[in-house]
C-alpha cells in the first residue's frame, strides 16, 4: 500500500495509473476506521483495478461548536486495517494543503441539505460538497462508495453528482451493524461503559416502527410518537433529534406511508450524536 499526503502526488498517480487504463475506487473517510468502512473499501475492491481510501478529518463539515478537536483518531490502526482490507493508495492530506487560507468556494446542495441532520448542523454538508468534490478532482474514481448510514450524506452526494455532470458511478453500501444492532460508527467510542449497553434500542426502536408499519400504521406523527416512548422508556437520559419518515430518494418528509420510506433518526447520548435509519413499507 502506498501512503501519499501531498495533493501534487496523489494527483500525479492517480493521472498515471489511468493513463495505463486502470479503474480507480475511491472510499472518502475521516479516519478511526471500523468494519463499516472496510465493507466499503471491500466493495471499492470489487469495482475497480485500483482502491484509494482517504483519510482526513475534514475542518469545514464541523461548527465551531462541535467535535473537531475530539474526534477519534489512530492513524496506525486505520494505516494496517486499510492495508488488510486490500487498499492501494492511502491518501492522508494535511487540512493545511487541502484549504487555502483564503478558501472561499463551496458546493452546495441547499434543498436536501436543510432537513433531518441539516436543522441542527447547517453547514456540515455545505462542507462535505466541498471535501468530496476536492477528492474527485484530484483522483478522477471511477466509482466512489459511501455507507447508507449516512443515508443523508448519501442523498446529497448522488444529487450533487447529477446536478454537476460528476463523471463518477456513486456506489451505496449497506450499513454495517454490531452484533446488538447498534450501527457501527466512529463517534461510537464517545460512550460510557453503561451508555453503550443502552443504544441499541434506537435499531430496537426503528424495527419496531418497521412492524408497526407492516400492521398498518401509516401515520408518520404517530410512528415518531412511538419511538420518542420506546426510547424514553429504554435510553432514559438520550434526546431524540429527529425522527422523521421521508422519501427514499428525495428526503421529503412524508406525513403518510404510501409505499416505501425511510425513517431516519439522529439521537444524542452523552456526548454522542448516534445516527440510524431503516427502510419501511406497507
Ligand atoms: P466517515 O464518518 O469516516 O465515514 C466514511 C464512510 O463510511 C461514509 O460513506 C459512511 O457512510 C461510511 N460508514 C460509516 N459507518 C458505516 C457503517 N456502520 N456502515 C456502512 N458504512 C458506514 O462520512 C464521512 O466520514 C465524511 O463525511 C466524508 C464523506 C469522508 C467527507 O468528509
Amino acid at each position: 500500500m502506498e501512503i501519499i499526503t501531498t495533493l501534487e502526488a496523489v494527483k500525479a498517480r492517480c493521472k498515471e495509473l489511468k493513463k495505463q487504463g486502470k479503474t480507480i475506487a475511491l472510499v472518502p473517510t475521516m479516519g478511526y476506521l471500523h468494519e463499516g468502512h472496510l465493507s466499503l473499501i471491500g466493495k471499492a475492491r470489487e469495482l475497480a483495478d485500483i482502491v484509494v481510501v482517504s483519510r482526513f478529518v475534514n475542518p469545514t463539515q464541523f461548527a465551531p461548536n462541535e467535535d473537531l478537536d475530539a474526534y477519534p483518531n489512530d492513524p496506525n490502526h486505520d494505516r494496517n486495517v486499510t492495508e488488510k482490507a486490500g487498499t492501494d493508495i492511502l491518501f492522508e492530506p494535511l487540512a493545511s494543503a487541502m484549504y487555502a487560507e483564503d478558501h472561499g468556494t463551496w458546493v452546495e446542495v441547499p434543498e436536501l441539505a436543510k432537513v433531518l441532520c441539516g436543522v441542527t448542523r447547517p453547514i456540515h454538508f455545505r462542507g462535505v460538497c466541498t471535501v468530496v468534490t476536492k477528492l474527485f478532482n484530484l483522483i478522477h474514481p471511477d466509482f466512489a462508495c459511501f455507507g447508507e448510514k449516512d443515508y443523508q450524506q448519501l442523498t446529497i452526494i448522488r444529487r450533487m453528482v447529477r446536478d454537476l455532470n460528476v463523471d463518477v458511478e456513486i456506489v451505496g453500501c449497506p450499513l454495517v451493524r454490531e452484533e446488538d444492532g447498534l450501527a457501527m460508527s466512529s463517534r461510537n467510542a464517545y460512550l460510557t461503559k453503561e451508555e453503550r449497553a443502552l443504544v441499541p434500542h434506537i435499531r430496537k426502536g426503528l424495527l419496531l416502527l418497521a412492524e408497526k408499519a407492516k400492521q398498518g400504521e401509516t401515520s408518520a406523527k404517530n410512528l415518531q410518537n412511538f419511538f420518542a416512548e420506546y426510547i424514553k422508556e429504554n435510553i432514559p437520559a438520550a434526546r431524540i433529534d429527529y425522527c422523521s419518515m421521508v422519501d427514499k430518494d428525495n428526503l421529503e418528509s412524508l406525513e403518510t406511508l404510501k409505499d416505501k420510506a425511510v425513517i431516519a433518526v439522529a439521537v444524542y447520548v452523552g456526548k454522542a450524536r448516534l445516527l440510524d435509519n431503516i427502510l419501511i413499507s406497507k
